[in-house]
């Protein structure tokens, strides 16, 4: 039996599965199977009240899971397959487990071909988060979720996430559009197709001050040079995350291999990528909290 085969099996008896996506790995299980969705967050060890982002093969199957709109449509043509999920009203059958409780369910079709295989050999929605433990670095290769979940958990090999972080999140449930969590999708891109955004009324549940932390404390700042100086002179020992180039796609990665040398300090330099800088920094401002460094 080939891996996808092997994977619908698994997903179908109301297991996880270790699915590869353009953003990062997610935590995969059957959106309609109400003991599935509740295994993630088990193995998560993720608070249920926190909902998690139904996955689709197409916009066609997504119409099912959430009231459509003209904006919803608009966006869908321009981003999907792709790093954005959006907010809707919800379906009838979309589960409590699932939507943490709101009314509204968050839906995105993935740009990886794996995933997508994976979605359309299954047939329906997949539940899945980011695959790691709640709080922590997310995934970016197979590698990551395998060290995190172990070898018992079926984990889809889709090599190096191209995006490198999270999908950018549109509620379209409210009066005007708001973006709930920078990402994949550049905010001027999305407001291209529906318009300025508005500030989220509530932030995302789940999406802490706090979270994407490594275990070493990090300063996120414009000098690095000035702040290595700084800190060497009072003997800290330091490690330092670069901006540039690629920087969101190597983000988590860099964090993982950072954390791993042992330094008092890891001395994050603040992004000015025209697409990705909101996320970037949105992404560094949560470790540096975590961290328990302020900036
Ligand atoms: O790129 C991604 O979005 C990845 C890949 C696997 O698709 N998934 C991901 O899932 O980042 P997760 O669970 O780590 O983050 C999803 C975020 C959470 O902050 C959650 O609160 C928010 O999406 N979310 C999901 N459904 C929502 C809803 N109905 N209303 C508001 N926020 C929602
Ligand atoms: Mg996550």
């Amino acid at each position: 039996m080939d891996h996808i085969a092997q994977a619908v099996q698994i997903l179908r008896a109301g297991g996880l599965v270790g699915m590869p996506t353009e953003t990062v790995y997610g935590l995969a299980a059957d959106a309609c199977s109400p003991l599935a969705v509740r295994r993630i967050f088990a193995a998560k060890g993720r608070p249920a009240d926190h909902p998690v982002i139904v996955h689709l093969d197409s916009a066609a199957s997504a119409q099912a899971w959430g009231r459509w709109s003209a904006a919803a449509q608009a966006l869908a043509e321009a981003f999907w397959p792709g790093p954005l999920t959006m907010v809707l009203p919800r379906a009838g059958h979309v589960l409590d487990e699932v939507t943490g409780g709101l009314p509204t369910v968050g839906l995105r079709v993935p740009a990886h071909p794996v995933a997508h295989q994976l979605l359309a050999a299954f047939g329906g929605g997949l539940a899945a988060p980011s695959a790691n433990p709640f709080g922590t670095v997310s995934p970016t290769s197979a590698a990551h979720v395998r060290a995190a979940f172990g070898a018992d958990l079926k984990v889809l090999d889709g090599g190096p996430c191209a995006v490198g972080l999270e999908s950018s999140i549109v509620d379209l449930s409210g009066p005007t559009p708001a973006l709930l969590r920078p990402g994949g999708v550049p905010r001027r891109a999305l407001e291209a197709i529906v318009g300025p955004l508005g500030q989220a009324a509530t932030p995302a549940p789940g999406t802490l001050k706090a979270h994407y932390a490594p275990r070493t404390s990090l300063l996120l700042t414009d000098d690095v040079v000035g702040e290595v100086a700084r800190l060497e002179a009072v003997g800290r020992s330091v490690a330092v995350l670069p901006a540039g180039p690629g920087h969101a796609q190597r983000l988590y990665a860099e964090l993982r291999r950072l954390d791993e040398l042992g330094v008092d300090l890891l001395v994050a330099e603040r992004s000015d990528d025209l697409d990705m800088r909101e996320a970037i920094n949105d992404r560094l401002r949560r470790a540096a909290t975590g961290s328990g460094v302020t900036e």
